[in-house]
């Protein structure tokens, strides 16, 4: 099939090349011509694991190319996605449709037979006959039909996400659409990923439900591990013990600094303001935002309660910026409020991140930027584990020690047993325990 994807960033880039690798043809567009040089001169402007080589393979093998011209794209294409932003409108967290909006009008200018329009972004529910009456309205004689497809990519693993989904949610009535859906999809419909199909409002729906679901998931284990501290449990037992029913699942049930990420803070907040719209408020996943927004910065003043309650003067170590490992993302990562809870309090931050620093520099100031764990760490009054990236799972823990000033460690990830902290010679500040 001939496939264009509008948008070439996290979503769009991920789902081109995977469609390419698939075998379809594919033509991957984005307004910003840099992206568009870095992506032909074989440069991917974003981290996720194993992207650079599938986009690679696509390119060689003449199935994914890059264009920053929606009308020569859009020409005799079976299906366009529109995977372009849809960031939270500053102050009332609407979700931004203007970026959806402007493709959908210059898709209608080049529409020539029959096109499948797929809405890939997350978009509130009814975008889809939104998009639809831009395009009847700029292009009356154009044939064409509208559906939803939305994604379901985890930063870090979003191919594999993308490969091997657990379902994919196809929402429209049109039958022609769906043929073209389901022959798009036809090469994961051989593996064991169902392809489910409903309303394009359903599936629309599914999107933020599905979101908020885990958002609530996350900040239920979040709330049971501060009453875990204070009952003497441990979260991790606990989340252990309700995972293993199938009805649960173990999967989600982390406890940490809060969720962060492009996903979870917009989408809750979109399908809140949904839910208003309709007046049908969501009242538990009003109180998932309130708790998750006010845990962060209470992160920050657990680093200042294990270091005695003053931090004024002195260096604080954190490991992690990344809102989660694997990824180089620092939207609304927690380490973002944790750090700026320790500066307000007159601490030094010194940071280390595998990945996001060059990010970071742009959202956190007077932060000292290090080149490895043990320089960020060396000297400092404190070191707190704020991502839970691979390398710090295995420290040098006798290094640490001698190379903290005080022998404090606050893990913000539950990465390590306490006793193997306490082993060394360090105090152990955990989540839940
Ligand atoms: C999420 C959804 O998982 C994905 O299906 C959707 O398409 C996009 O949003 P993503 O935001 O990339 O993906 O990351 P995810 O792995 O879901 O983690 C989101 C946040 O929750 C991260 O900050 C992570 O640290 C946090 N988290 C996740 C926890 O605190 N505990 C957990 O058990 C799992």
């Amino acid at each position: 099939m001939k496939l264009v994807m509008i948008g070439s960033g996290y979503v769009g880039l991920v789902s081109g090349a995977c469609f390419a690798d698939f075998g379809h043809t594919v033509i991957c567009v984005d307004k910003d011509p840099s992206k568009i040089a870095s992506l032909q001169a074989g440069e991917i402007p974003i981290y996720e694991p194993g992207l650079d080589h599938l986009v690679a393979s696509g390119v060689a093998g003449g199935r994914l190319s890059f264009t920053t011209e929606i009308g020569e794209a859009v020409g005799g294409a079976d299906a366009v996605f529109i995977a372009v932003g849809t960031p939270s409108r500053r102050g009332d967290g609407h979700a931004d449709m203007v970026y959806v909006h402007a493709a959908s009008r210059e898709i209608a200018a080049a529409l020539t037979g029959f096109t499948v329009v797929v809405n890939k972004s997350t978009v509130p529910v009814g975008t889809g006959d939104e998009v639809e009456r831009i395009i009847r309205e700029a292009n009356p004689d154009a044939d064409f039909a509208v559906v939803s497809n939305p994604e379901f990519l985890r930063e870090g693993a979003a191919i594999d996400d993308f490969k091997r989904p657990d379902r994919v949610v196809i929402g429209g009535h049109d039958e022609r659409a769906l043929a073209v859906m389901r022959e798009i999809y036809r090469p994961l419909a051989l593996g064991r990923s169902p392809i489910i199909e409903m309303s394009r409002r359903g599936a629309e729906l599914t999107k933020y439900a599905g979101n908020a679901f885990l958002a609530t998931k996350i900040t239920f284990i979040n709330e049971m591990a501060d009453l875990c501290e204070k009952v003497g449990a441990d979260v991790q037992e606990i989340a252990r013990g309700i995972g293993l029913d199938n009805r649960i699942g173990s999967k989600f049930l982390h406890a940490g600094p809060g969720y962060g990420g492009s996903c979870f803070p917009k989408d809750t907040l979109a399908l809140l303001k949904t839910a208003d719209d309709y007046d049908s408020p969501i009242r538990i996943v009003e109180a998932v935002v309130a708790i998750n927004d006010r845990r962060k910065r209470a992160m920050g003043r657990k680093v200042i309660e294990a270091m005695g309650g003053d931090v004024r003067g002195k260096t604080i170590a954190v490991l992690g910026l990344a809102f989660k490992p694997n990824t180089d993302d620092m939207r609304d990562s927690p380490a973002i409020a944790i750090i700026q809870t320790l500066q307000d309090a007159g601490a030094t931050v010194h940071a280390f991140d595998p990945k996001s620093m060059e990010q970071a520099r742009g959202v956190l100031k007077d932060v000292i930027y290090c080149t490895d764990p043990y320089t960020a760490m060396d000297g400092a009054d404190a070191l707190v584990l704020a991502t839970e990236w691979d390398e710090f799972r295995a420290l040098d823990l006798g290094r640490v020690k001698t190379l903290l000033t005080q022998p404090v460690l606050v893990d913000l990830r539950n990465i390590y047993p306490r006793a193997v902290i306490e082993g060394h010679g360090l105090s152990y500040t955990g989540i839940g325990r």
